[in-house]
């Protein structure tokens, strides 16, 4: 299994030592976004590591939402508040604004690399690259479930991405 992906050089610089500012987007910012900007908050806080974190939905239904009742309640099985975020959209003042931008799937990858402004260079990174299925998807649990699933997948992309930036 190949481990966490570490930040290429170009990462490191849009990186550097000063804080670091991540996005994690999804579809509708009211399940995988919010459960993965909720546990990376608390595994940062956790190790001391200063970050600023924030999520986004590529759509615009859910916009000012509590995430999904289903993700409160998996995240606060699992130790872990994310009642307190409210949904919103991604913005093209986001890709100025954060060193790292975190799809969920493939699909949010894309739909974010649409929205880039000319000339960004932000990183637009694919979750699970940080967990042991680079390449794959967190799967929407929104309509078909599975929420705890989500979470462990989440959980392991945390602390991937963890590793990855006290290295960086
Ligand atoms: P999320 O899940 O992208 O993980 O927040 C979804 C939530 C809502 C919808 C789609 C996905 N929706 O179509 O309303």
């Amino acid at each position: 299994m190949p481990g966490p992906v570490a930040f290429s050089g170009e990462d490191r610089l849009a990186v550097g030592m000063t804080l670091k500012r991540v996005l994690f987007v999804c579809l509708g910012n009211i399940c995988r976004s919010p459960t993965a900007e909720g546990v990376f908050r608390d595994m940062a806080a956790a190790s001391g590591v200063e970050v600023h974190t924030d999520s986004a939905g590529t759509g615009d239904w859910h916009i000012g939402k509590p995430p999904d009742p289903r993700a409160v309640a998996e995240a606060a099985l699992r130790g872990h508040d994310i009642a307190d975020l409210r949904a919103r959209q991604v913005l093209p003042e986001d890709f100025d604004r954060f060193d790292l931008i975190v799809a969920m799937d493939r699909t949010n990858q894309s739909d974010l690399e649409v929205l880039r402004p000319a000339g960004n260079t932000v990183p637009v990174r694919l979750f699970l690259d940080y967990a042991d299925s680079p390449g794959s998807d967190v799967p929407d649990p929104y309509m078909i479930g599975g929420f705890d699933r989500t979470f462990a997948l989440i959980e392991s992309a945390s602390q991937g991405l963890l590793k990855a930036l006290r290295s960086a």
